[in-house]
């Protein structure tokens, strides 16, 4: 037996200690790369793999790694050995392929199956790295099948053996994007799925449930009268460091993909309910443990007021990376699920769909406070899963109400001091907007209305500004599903009267315009707010008439939700009267008729001209741009070409009264 390796072994047999072992690696793959005799490789690589030493218990990634990369670079170097005419008399004398078949023959029964894995998945990546020409493709397949089946009786086996689980996910996770379509497809994803989410969420090498998260409330100091600090020193500043450095979670992306592949392919529809609801546990303590945390008592617009430079710059923007590349890598694993959820009918089915889509919403809920603050909400991964999430809940009335119910505000009626509780107020309102068509409609009173009643009171933070929107939307959603007429005539008075008190503050223009017009509509005949109210359209315009008419010309400031390019600032008076324009679409032609020239007439009482020439433009477009049936749109055609509507717009001229007289012989000209 070659000298050399004769000491390796003795050594190897000798240390006892996983230090000592693994410090022989370098030396094993040097050998390994130059041992010419097949024997002597398959004996050496039996000793490796069976050497408990190299193999400490408990499982972890980073020494399983180094075993992997034994063989990785073994062969990677008898390539380059091969090419390299100056190392001809250092190089092994057998050919790469029986280089090969002699390491695989040293993956014995002395060794368990887990760790033939990092054998096989060391080899295959090194030809993958290399782009190895000279891999005949038979032998190729056999070392994925191997791999493959490796792999299969791990899992299968893993209660029986220590928890391998991390290992085996380490080698599949690198391997897994180079293995061939076929022998991906062969691999057992109902028994990889539970282990893959387990050593993402939940593992010491992963997310560890999301605890950390709290207990970083004991490190923050008050650093100076008003400021918080959140040292780099601190324990769980170091913490989070580490994890950040674990493997599994630099490449979260990469393990949420195949994550996502699993769930695509389980053949056990229940393992999909169960990882679903296992990324809930997850979520529903990361939020827990995310408001033991001092830091989320700070709204996110006030940091720099209550926090120190440090945190600011360096400790908080570290925690908020890895919340947002695990809330993505959620995203990514629920878009999977969701997905599924549409083509497949056991999923889909009745006693299951409703419960998978109310679990998705309590983790998007749960995780809401890294998806808003990043805007990860508009991201089509997050639309798509919040969306589907919605739709197929929304077909369930009870589950529909239990989950409105479980999410509901705590306290009906007042707007919560912490910023968690108002962002869960606005991911409420932003969902339960979605729901009015399906809940009773004294659900709609009793816990939409009044969860979005605090928010619409005008007196409220113009600072609130989302959320305001929100449950403005929501207020809308409710008056318009029409299963409330009852509550809608109720309300809308009451909602009519808020909202021209909410104008210029908190409301800006483009909410105030959108909510007229929307409430216009819903009162035009034959809705059930028209029935018991037949007067209501005409009455809002009076009101926004007689706001006008004392309204101020001074310029709004800009809608800081804006951009300054695309909104022309406009004054008070000059929003009320687009917000009647808005409204000319959804009048009977009756009431039409009266309102184009009381609009004409109120357009000259804008005396500033370029606000005054924006108006005129408003007015044009909503009599031209389609937005009118048929009738109407012949009434404005009507009005403006036969009696006197475009002198009355453009120069202000009162049309004479024998024009109006006229109007009987109208004379069709559709230039408009
Ligand atoms: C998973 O594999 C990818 C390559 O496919 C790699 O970039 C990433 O680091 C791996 N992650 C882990 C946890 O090993
Ligand atoms: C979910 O999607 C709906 C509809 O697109 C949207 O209105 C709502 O704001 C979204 N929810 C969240 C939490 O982003």
């Amino acid at each position: 037996m070659d000298r050399s390796l004769a000491t390796l072994l003795r050594s190897l047999q000798t240390s006892e200690y996983t230090e000592d072992a693994l410090r022989l690696l370098p030396t094993a793959t040097n050998l390994l790369s130059r041992l010419s005799n097949p024997l002597n490789i398959t004996l050496l690589t039996s000793h490796l793999l069976s050497h408990d030493a190299l193999f400490p218990q408990p499982i972890e990634i980073s020494p399983s790694r180094q075993i992997f990369s034994v063989f990785y670079t073994a062969l990677l170097r008898l390539i380059e050995d091969k090419q390299d005419p100056a190392r001809e008399r250092l190089r092994s004398h057998l050919s790469v392929e029986d280089w090969v078949k002699a390491v695989v023959k040293g993956a014995d029964e002395r060794s368990p199956r887990w760790r033939h894995t990092l054998l096989l998945g060391g080899i295959l990546l090194a030809f993958q790295s290399r782009q190895f020409e000279e891999l005949r493709p038979d032998l190729r397949n056999k070392l994925e099948a191997a791999l493959v089946t490796a792999t299969n009786l791990a899992l299968q086996q893993k209660d029986a053996e220590v928890n391998c689980e991390l290992s085996v996910i380490f080698v599949v996770n690198h391997t897994f994007p180079i293995l061939s379509d076929f022998h991906q497809s062969q691999l057992q994803y109902d028994l990889l799925l539970p282990l893959l989410i387990d050593a993402t969420y939940f593992s010491k090498e992963g997310l560890e449930h999301g605890y950390w998260v709290g207990a970083i409330d004991n490190d923050i100091r008050q650093s100076s009268p008003q400021k918080f600090n959140w040292p780099s020193a601190s324990i769980s500043f170091k913490k989070l460091a580490e994890i950040k450095k674990r493997s599994l979670l630099t490449a979260l992306g990469s393990l949420s993909r195949l994550t996502a592949h699993c769930i695509d392919n389980v053949h056990d529809r229940m393992l999909i309910v169960h990882c679903t609801n296992r990324i809930g546990d997850f979520a529903r303590t990361l939020a827990t443990a995310w408001r033991q945390n001092k830091l989320s008592e700070i709204d996110t617009r006030e940091e720099a007021l209550y926090l120190d430079q440090e945190t600011i710059s360096a400790t908080l923007p570290a925690l908020l990376q890895l919340l947002r590349d695990t809330m993505f890598a959620a995203v990514i694993t629920l878009r999977s699920v969701l997905g599924r959820l549409l083509c497949d009918p056991i999923l889909g089915a009745d006693n299951i769909a409703p419960g998978l889509a109310m679990q998705t919403l309590h983790i998007l809920r749960d995780t809401y406070f890294i998806a808003h603050r990043f805007g990860l909400v508009s991201s089509s991964q997050y639309t798509f899963v919040n969306f589907t999430a919605i739709d197929v809940l929304s077909r369930y009335q009870p589950q529909s109400e239990n989950l409105l119910e479980t999410i509901r505000p705590a306290e009906l009626g007042r707007i919560p001091a912490h910023p968690l509780d108002r962002m869960r107020d606005l991911f409420f309102l932003n969902t339960a907007e979605h729901f009015t068509l399906t809940v009773s409609s004294r659900m709609s009173q009793e816990l939409l209305f009044n969860a979005a009643a605090p928010y619409v009171d005008p007196r409220g933070d113009p600072r609130l500004g989302e959320i305001l929107e929100a449950a403005h939307s929501v207020m809308l959603a409710i008056l318009a599903a029409p299963q409330n007429g009852e509550v809608a005539t109720k309300n809308v008075p009451f909602y009519v009267e808020t909202l021209l008190q909410s104008f210029p503050m908190p409301l800006t223009a483009r909410q105030f315009r959108l909510a007229i017009k929307s409430i216009v509509r819903l009162a035009a005949p034959p809705s059930p707010i028209a029935v018991s109210m037949p007067l209501m359209q005409a009455i809002i315009l009076d009101l926004l008439r007689e706001r006008m008419e004392q309204a101020s010309e001074d310029l709004l400031p800009p809608n800081p939700d804006l951009s300054l390019e695309s909104q022309q600032p406009l004054s008070e008076r000059a929003n009320l009267l687009l917000a009647i324009i808005d409204c000319l679409s959804s009048l009977p032609v009756p009431l039409l008729e009266e309102w184009l020239p009381l609009t004409a007439e109120l357009l000259q009482k804008v005396k500033n001209p370029s606000q005054k020439q924006q108006c005129q433009q408003c007015l044009w477009a909503a009599l031209s741009d389609g937005e009118m049936d048929v009738d109407r749109a012949a009434t404005c055609v009507a009005w403006w070409t036969s009696r006197g509507g475009r002198e009355h717009v453009m120069l202000g001229e009162q049309p004479e009264e024998q024009d109006y007289m006229m109007s009987g012989a109208l004379r069709f000209d559709n230039k408009l």
